[in-house]
């Protein structure tokens, strides 16, 4: 007797419906990416109790005849594709044939629907697999398909199933992500008879952000168009201040379809390390269009996943696009009950010659200024590892951005210090707006950036001999370790020998530019991450330049001369972005005539 048997058709489908269909989020996924494909306009989503007891989406596509209904249910039924070879050329989000037979196989099913331009409809009831019901109906153009007791035959996967308002919010997630792929279509979703989502359709990607991320999130965002090719990027970054604590605002769309990407979520990391505190995540919509040959899109069942032909091409695309637009945008905070008018603090495309806002001109110019001095620094490419080139070194010849945005903060020079506020902040007047800058926030922000860019500018710039040198005390056992492990706090900038016991002489530290450390707490800092093994990679490197920043830095409540506000001011426009703190803090806010006016009742 033999032992290996061939399944019948509603188990090999139920098994099968394991890997594409998951919960009613991987339902409501697969039938909006059918009506997707369907060229439909407006698509609407009804669930009850998370889409487990009820599940229904309609849409105006293309619809079907009576034979390509029945057929849809088939698995290895496509009208996507004829041959393996079509993948290459794929447009749609469908390929497989699989997701309807899935579905089919594992709940109650009700389709109907109207092929376009014809009189009548076609109703199909399938349940577990089997057909119930042919027949014509009367219904709209166009596609509807009810889903009823998922997994009512397949009770171990009914049993995977979380609470009722789980399921929503993984259906309310699902279609957030595919809205903002597509706001040339309106999609609604209503759960319990309330309405959830609902995408106006009008093609402008910001206007599906406010949709779905809300007004604020919509009004804060960067825009972002890029090209390197063979990749074109467009889409909305957001700023630093709206950073969430988790990846919920960010999504990243390959050709249209929605994938998840370690690469892509490394190089936002990346792009925003210097502007965020650690696990911090700004909003980011990606979308990335690139040649379909060089995307293989079939190697994940749900289709989240596709694989790159090169994913360091992806990574520096999406590392630059988001570069760029930060450092081009120059906006201050503003005080934000009177946000009225998105307007950068300085123009930079009126202040520079150059046409900026054209990528491509950008590219062609960099390579040109390349090419004319071939020894020329350049930016280091960013490494896939979040680390250390958060704080890249840009040669100024080199990086036609920086230099735009170098140029657009020079203007600020012409600011008027009227004094200190609280002794905590600068008053600084500039054009027509008032700006309030946080001292302490301004000197951390210089200290960390001269202590990073010396450090990775390496060798004896990164090092300030001290004219006298400073003893420590320290322990015993502090002392063994600081001996054997010199070479560590030498390339972080101390040099330093034992002086007698328990006691150091410290002969150099870190170089702070025109800002000198007080060495025995920055040493202290430096001993302390030593001890906890917390200077070895340079993103911890760089979290102990930023403690003793923080450290070093004049403190609110401390009184300054005007020279040493100018010194503050002058030094805090030498930066790369002056405008937040390395918490992602604001260091600058501004505070608009208008503003002020309005206040005062002179217009309302
Ligand atoms: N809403 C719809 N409007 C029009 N035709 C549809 C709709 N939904 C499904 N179809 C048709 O039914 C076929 C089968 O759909 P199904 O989702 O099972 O497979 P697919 O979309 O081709 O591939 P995949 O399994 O990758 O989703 C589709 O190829 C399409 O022709
Ligand atoms: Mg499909």
């Amino acid at each position: 007797m033999t032992r290996i048997s061939v399944l019948d058709a509603l188990t090999a489908n139920s098994i099968a419906a394991g890997e594409v269909v998951e919960r009613p989020a991987s339902v409501v996924k697969e039938l909006v990416e059918n009506a997707l494909d369907a060229g439909s306009s407006v698509i609407l989503v009804e669930i009850r109790q998370g889409g487990i007891a009820y599940l229904r989406v309609s849409d105006n596509g293309c619809g079907m005849d009576e034979e390509d209904a029945q057929l849809s249910f088939s698995r290895h039924a496509t009208s996507k594709i004829r041959t393996i070879d079509d993948l290459e050329a794929l447009r749609t989000m469908g390929f497989r044939g699989e997701a309807l037979a899935s579905i089919a196989a594992v709940a109650k099913v009700r389709l109907e629907t109207r092929l376009l331009g014809t009189d009548i409809g076609t109703l199909i009831d399938i349940a577990a697999g089997e057909f119930q019901s042919i027949r014509p109906v009367g219904c709209p153009e166009g596609t509807s398909i009810t889903i009823e007791n998922l997994f009512f035959n397949t009770p171990a996967r009914f049993k995977f199933l979380k609470k009722d308002s789980t399921e929503a919010a993984a259906v309310a997630d699902v279609l957030e992500r595919i809205a903002l792929a597509r706001p040339d279509v309106s999609f609604r979703l209503i759960s319990q008879g309330a309405e959830l989502l609902h995408t106006p359709g009008n093609n402008d990607l910001k206007s599906a952000i406010f949709a779905v991320f809300g007004k604020q999130a919509a009004q804060e965002s960067l825009y972002i168009d890029y090209e390197q090719s063979p990749v074109k990027l467009t889409g909305f970054v957001g700023t630093p201040e709206s950073a969430r604590n988790s990846r919920s605002q960010q999504c990243f769309y390959i050709n249209g379809r929605l994938v998840r990407s370690k690469a892509i979520s490394a190089a936002i990391d990346e792009a925003y390390a210097t502007h965020l505190m650690k696990r911090k995540f700004p909003l980011a919509v990606l979308l990335i269009d690139v040649p379909t040959p060089l995307v293989d899109v079939n190697v994940h069942p749900q289709k989240m996943e596709v694989r790159f032909w090169d994913e360091q091409a992806i990574f520096r695309s999406v590392y630059h696009a988001i570069k760029n637009a930060i450092q081009e945008q120059t906006t201050v905070v503003e005080s934000d009950h009177l946000k009225t008018v998105e307007q950068p603090l300085v123009n930079p495309y009126i202040q520079s010659e150059l046409p900026f806002n054209a990528p491509q001109v950008r590219e062609s110019m960099q390579v040109e200024n390349q090419l004319s001095s071939s020894n020329q620094t350049t930016e280091p490419e960013p490494s896939n590892q979040p680390a250390f080139s958060s704080l890249p070194i840009q040669s100024v010849e080199s990086n036609l951005p920086v230099q735009s945005t170098k140029k657009t903060i020079n203007s600020l020079r012409s600011a008027r210090i009227i004094g200190q506020l609280l002794s905590t902040y600068l008053i600084l007047e500039h054009e027509k707006d008032l700006l309030l800058v946080d001292q302490h926030a301004a000197h951390e922000r210089i200290l960390f950036e001269q202590l990073v860019g010396r450090h990775r500018a390496r060798g004896p710039a990164a090092i300030q001999p001290l004219l006298v040198p400073q003893t420590m005390t320290v322990t015993a056992s502090e002392q063994a370790v600081l001996m054997a492990e010199q070479d560590r706090l030498m390339a972080i900038g101390f040099e330093y020998e034992a002086f007698g016991p328990q006691t150091i002489l410290i002969r150099s530290i870190p170089d702070g530019g025109r800002y000198q450390l007080v060495p025995q707490a920055a040493f202290r800092i430096a001993l302390d991450s030593l001890l906890n093994d917390k200077i070895t990679s340079e993103e911890q490197i760089s979290d102990v330049y930023y403690s003793m920043s923080c450290k070093a830095a004049i403190k609110a409540h401390d009184l300054l001369h005007q020279d040493e506000m100018n010194r503050l001011i002058n030094d805090l426009l030498e930066l790369e972005d002056p405008y937040h703190c390395p918490h992602g803090r604001p260091v600058i806010i501004r505070i608009s005539q208008y503003e002020i006016e309005k206040q005062f009742k002179r217009i309302v």
